[in-house]
């Protein structure tokens, strides 16, 4: 179980969980990112590398020895890339096929790439999402990450590159909120928190697939090592309403949150639940974290922040 791993973008809110994972189970760890993790101070068992992904030396010298990469580097959100797509496109787009020629000089035969699992299909009919559904992004970040996918089958053709691209739903959990807001259920709690009010875009009936971020990464361990290929949906195959998780969120912090309701963004999928059966197929069985449990762990990890008791702020 001695794969050494290199996590681009690793000092972020799922990097952070994935490393915990990994060297749990017993990989050595390398991470490339900008900067260390916001919210720990840097672990002994990790080589760290900070620079940018367009430092192409660096990168080199941070893919030798490396038998998986895993890149989670990402420049945009979907709020963000539509203002400035060519930007969207040079920060990510490219980076990663310098990731992907690199790979390929060093001989590197694995890479594990995380898509997105609501920006690259957009608004679909489905009620359930398959990995088949014809991508139909309506956000640049969605478009990028739907080329992104191609650019690596087209890796698997020419030089065999092997490849797992998952598409996450919505991770949650604490330590989210690294750099860029994203994520609902940390941005309300961390909202009642400093005693704001939430704001809610449309009329909180919005339904999508969230998942806690410790189920994300140990399902995702266990993709990897049953070496399992190709695109694979990830998240919890069950649907909440953002009035849901109003409910829980009420429930975690025992207050009754206000709420302002404001129209729609059209940059966001609006309703949205992966089909998780070709996961199931895959790896088995999976017990989920309850919302409930998970946003009361993360409000922990909230209010623990706001007491300093968890590394920096
Ligand atoms: N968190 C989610 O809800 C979610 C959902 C779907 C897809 N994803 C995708 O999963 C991946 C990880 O998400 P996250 O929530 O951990 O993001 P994050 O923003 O918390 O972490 C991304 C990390 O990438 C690093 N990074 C960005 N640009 C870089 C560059 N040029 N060079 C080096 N490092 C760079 C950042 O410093 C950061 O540490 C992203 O690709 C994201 O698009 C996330």
């Amino acid at each position: 179980m001695n794969k050494y791993v290199l996590i681009i973008g690793g000092n972020g809110f799922i990097g952070s969980h994935l490393i915990d994972h990994l060297i749990e189970r017993g990989y050595k760890v390398r991470v490339f990112d900008i900067s260390y993790e916001r919210f720990r101070n840097p672990l002994p068992n990790v080589d760290y590398r900070l620079s940018k992904l367009d430092n192409i030396p660096d990168l080199y010298e941070a893919m030798l020895g490396i038998d998986i990469v895993f890149h989670l580097a990402s420049a945009s959100v979907p709020s963000t890339s539509n203002v400035d797509q060519i930007a969207d496109v040079n920060n990510n787009l490219i980076p990663t096929l310098n990731i992907l020629n690199l790979m390929n000089r060093l001989g590197i035969k694995k890479l594990v790439y995380f898509s997105s699992g609501g920006a690259v299909y957009g608004n679909t009919e489905s009620g359930l999402i398959g990995e088949d559904v014809p991508l139909n992004p309506i956000s640049s970040y969605g478009i990028v990450k739907a080329s992104i996918e191609h650019y690596i089958h087209l890796y698997k053709r020419l030089y065999n590159l092997d490849s797992l691209i998952v598409r996450p739903s919505n991770p949650y959990g604490p330590r989210q909120g690294h750099f860029i807001a994203q994520g609902v259920i940390s941005t309300f709690l961390r909202k009642v928190s400093q005693g704001e009010e939430l704001s809610v875009f449309g009329d909180g009936t919005a339904t999508k697939d969230y998942i806690y971020i410790k189920d994300f990464v140990s399902i995702l361990t266990k993709l990897i090592e049953v070496n399992a290929q190709g695109v694979f949906n990830l998240g919890s195959g069950t649907g909440k309403s953002i009035n849901d998780i109003i409910e829980e969120v009420n429930s975690a912090t025992g207050q009754i949150s206000k709420v302002n309701y404001t129209p729609q963004k059209s940059y966001d999928v609006s309703h949205f639940i992966l089909d998780i059966s070709k996961l199931k197929r895959t790896i088995g069985e999976f017990t989920f974290t309850d919302l409930k449990d998970g946003v009361a762990e993360t409000w922990k990890w909230i209010e623990g922040l706001n007491t300093n008791s968890e590394g920096k702020k």
